[in-house]
């Protein structure tokens, strides 16, 4: 439980970061872009709320923890495209250690209930290395980078649904 809960707040420290950058790709007068990571920041209060849905389905307390403040300023479009991918490989890393730990306390609940976030991180990281290969190539071309920003404008959210947690 106590890593579950800890995996809670790496989740909402996702969703901050996200919605930072969100913010930041806004002031730059990139809507689209804004829009998708508004999106990723929807998506991760859905996972946070996924583990807490599971331990409280399990009778473990649900154990709230200060949220760290994400950075608020990036170099680039593509400066915060290649930290959102190297921030989810960390993430792939922490749901990794989950599922070894539940393997190792023989917890097959846990164990299974984690299934879906491990898949979930193929996804993130898949996603994640696209936009920084697309970002890449807009370069510092104004209408490479306006293509790309309606683009990424198109993307909506629906949420991710957790096995198990109806
Ligand atoms: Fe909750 Fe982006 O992983």
């Amino acid at each position: 439980a106590k890593a579950f809960n800890e995996q809670i707040n790496r989740e909402y420290y996702s969703a901050f970061l996200y919605l930072a950058m969100s913010a930041w790709l806004n002031e730059q007068d990139l809507p689209g872009a804004a829009k998708w990571m508004y999106v990723q920041y929807q998506e991760e209060l859905v996972h946070a709320q996924g583990l807490v849905k599971y331990l409280m389905l399990r009778g473990d307390k649900v154990d709230l923890m200060p949220i760290e403040a994400p950075k608020k300023e990036w170099t680039s479009p593509l400066n915060a495209f290649e930290e959102a991918l190297e921030h989810e490989r960390q993430v792939t890393k922490w749901i990794d250690d989950l599922a070894k730990m539940a393997e190792e306390e023989g917890d097959r609940a846990a164990r299974l209930f984690l299934d879906w976030y491990i898949l979930e991180q193929v996804e993130e990281e898949a996603n994640g290395e696209e936009n920084v290969v697309l970002w890449g190539r807009a370069g510092d071309a104004p209408s490479g980078i306006m293509m790309l920003d309606v683009h990424y404008g198109q993307r909506g959210f629906s949420p991710d649904e957790i096995p198990h947690l109806d």
